[in-house]
C-alpha cells in the first residue's frame, strides 16, 4: 500500500504595509543617471564616470555650495555600481575598482558630511544597464543594502514581469522593514505596469512605497520636460489624488543645470515640479553648473512650495492656446481657504512674451479678506490682493511666472488642523475663455 503524503503548503503572503514614516515631504538631493549615466570608463574618463570619487565630490559639494542647507540631502548611485556577477556567497558586490572602499566606507562619507545615502537595485533579473537584479535574493540584497547604511532604495523594474510586481514591490519593502534600517523606498511599479498595459493599482502602490515612477526616463531636453507636463495634465484626475506625505508620484529627475534647457526652461521645469509635490533629485554636474542654473535650483521660495507640508499635489487648471495655469493648494489655510502657488505657463514658440491677465477669483481664490501675492522669481511683492482684482502677468516663451497667494491669516493653525481639508473637496473653476 501506498501512503500519499501531502504536504499543504500554505503560503502566506507577507501581509505589510510601509509605516517607515519617512519622505513626509518630497525627498531631495542629488542622482547620478541622467547626467552620468552607465559611464563605467574610469580609465579614460576618471572624473566623469560612477565612482566613489564622483559622489563623495557631489557630496561636499552639496554641502559647500549650500545646497544642504537647502534641504538637498541625499546623495544617490543610480545604476552601474556593482560587479557584473554576485560572489560566491551569493552578495551584491560594488565594482572592485571604481568603488574600492566598499559601500559602507562610501556612505559613512556621506553621514559625515551630515547627508543620506541611496542605492539603485533592479525587481528583476538584471537591473537595466545588465548588472545583477534582486528578484531571487530580495532579502539578501535588501539586508546587504541595510548593512551598508542606506537610506534610499531606488528599484527599477526591468527584466522583470509587470505582473509579478504586484506580489514582489511589497515583498522587496517587506524585506526592507525587515532589516529594521529606516530607508525611503523609491519604486518604478506603476511605470512598468503602464507599459504593460495594466492599470496599476494604487491602493497598493501607495501603501508600499514613498515615491514611485509613473512616466518615461527624463532626457536632456526641452520635448522630454513637455512630455511629462503633458502627462502630469492629462492623467490628473488619477494621479493627483495619490500624492500625500509619505508617499510621493516622481516625474523624475532635475535637469536644470545640463545642456538641454534654456534659462526659461530651466525655470519651467523648477516650478512645475514644485507644484507637483515632485522629488528635488538633481541630476546635474555641479562641478561645473553655471551660477544661474544654481540660483533655480536654490530658490528658497519655491523649495518651500515643493516642500510645502499639506503635500497636496497640484493641477493644471486651465489650458488654451498655449498657455496653461497650474495651481498648488498650500499653507497657510484659514476657515477652510487654502493658499496657492500658482504657476502661469507658456507653451508657445512665437517669440514674445505672451500676457496673461486673470481675477484671483477665476482662478478659484476666493478668500474675502484677500491674498498676499509674490512672484517667486522676481521677487516681487505686490501686496495684499482681493479676489476681484485683476493680475497681469508677462510670461516668456517656454517660461514661467509662479506666484505665492498666501491668505491673511489670524491664527496659525497646527498641522493636525491641515489635515481635516481634503483636496479632493477641492474644485477648480475656470472657464476656458476667462483671459483676454
Ligand atoms: C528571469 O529569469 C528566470 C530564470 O532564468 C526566467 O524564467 C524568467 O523568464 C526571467 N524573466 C524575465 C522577465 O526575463
Ligand atoms: C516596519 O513596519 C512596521 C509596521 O508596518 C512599522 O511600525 C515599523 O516602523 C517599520 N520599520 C521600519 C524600519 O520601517
Ligand atoms: C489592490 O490592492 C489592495 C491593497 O493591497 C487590495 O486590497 C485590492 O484587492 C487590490 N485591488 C485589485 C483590483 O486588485
Amino acid at each position: 500500500m501506498i501512503i500519499n503524503w501531502i504536504f499543504l503548503v500554505v503560503l502566506v503572503a507577507p501581509c505589510f504595509s510601509l509605516e517607515n514614516d519617512l519622505a513626509r515631504t518630497p525627498p531631495m538631493g542629488w542622482l547620478a543617471w541622467e547626467r552620468f549615466r552607465c559611464n563605467t570608463d574610469c580609465k579614460n574618463d576618471p572624473d566623469n564616470c560612477i565612482s566613489d570619487q564622483l559622489f563623495r565630490t557631489m557630496a561636499d559639494i552639496l554641502v559647500t555650495e549650500g545646497y544642504a542647507d537647502l534641504g538637498y540631502e541625499y546623495v544617490n548611485i543610480d545604476d552601474c555600481w556593482s560587479e557584473k556577477y554576485r560572489d560566491t556567497g551569493n552578495n551584491l558586490v560594488p565594482d572592485r575598482n571604481r568603488f574600492p572602499y566598499g559601500l559602507k566606507d562610501l556612505g559613512d562619507y556621506i553621514h559625515s558630511n551630515g547627508l543620506k545615502f541611496g542605492i539603485y537595485g533592479d525587481y528583476g533579473n538584471y537591473t537595466c544597464g545588465g548588472y545583477p537584479g534582486s528578484i531571487a535574493h530580495m532579502e539578501r540584497d535588501a539586508s546587504m543594502f541595510a548593512s551598508w547604511e542606506v537610506d534610499y532604495v531606488k528599484l527599477d523594474g526591468c527584466y522583470a514581469d509587470a505582473f509579478d510586481m504586484d506580489k514582489g514591490y511589497p515583498e522587496f519593502g517587506y524585506f526592507m522593514n525587515r532589516t529594521g534600517r529606516n530607508m525611503v523606498y523609491s519604486c518604478s511599479w506603476p511605470v512598468y505596469q503602464i507599459y504593460a498595459g495594466i492599470n496599476p493599482n494604487w491602493t497598493s502602490i501607495i501603501k508600499h512605497c514613498n515615491l514611485w515612477r509613473n512616466y518615461n526616463d527624463i532626457q536632456d531636453s526641452w520635448s522630454s520636460i513637455e512630455t511629462i507636463i503633458d502627462y502630469y495634465g492629462d492623467n490628473q484626475d488619477s494621479i493627483v489624488p495619490n500624492a500625500g506625505p509619505g508617499h510621493w508620484n516622481d516625474p523624475d529627475m532635475l535637469i536644470i543645470g545640463n545642456f538641454g534647457l534654456s534659462y526659461e526652461q530651466s525655470k519651467t521645469q523648477m516650478a512645475l515640479w514644485a507644484i507637483f509635490a515632485a522629488p528635488l533629485l538633481m541630476s546635474v554636474d555641479l562641478r561645473t553648473i553655471r551660477p544661474e542654473f544654481k540660483a533655480i535650483l536654490q530658490n528658497r521660495k519655491i523649495i518651500a512650495v515643493n516642500q510645502d507640508p499639506l503635500g497636496i499635489q497640484g493641477r493644471r487648471i486651465y489650458k488654451h492656446k498655449g498657455i496653461e495655469i497650474w495651481a498648488r493648494p498650500i499653507t497657510p489655510v484659514e476657515q477652510n481657504y487654502y493658499s496657492y502657488a500658482i504657476a502661469f505657463v507658456n507653451r508657445r514658440t512665437d517669440g514674445t512674451p505672451s500676457d496673461v491677465s486673470v481675477t484671483l477669483e477665476q482662478l478659484g481664490l476666493q478668500y474675502k479678506k484677500g491674498y498676499k501675492v509674490e512672484d517667486l522669481y522676481e521677487d516681487v511683492y505686490y501686496g495684499v490682493l482681493e479676489p476681484k482684482r485683476k493680475i497681469k502677468v508677462k510670461v516668456n516663451p517656454s517660461g514661467v511666472v509662479i506666484l505665492r497667494c498666501d491668505i491673511k491669516v489670524e491664527t496659525t493653525p497646527t498641522r493636525n488642523q491641515y489635515s481635516q481639508f481634503s483636496p479632493l473637496n477641492h474644485v477648480f473653476q475656470v472657464r476656458q475663455n476667462s483671459f483676454e
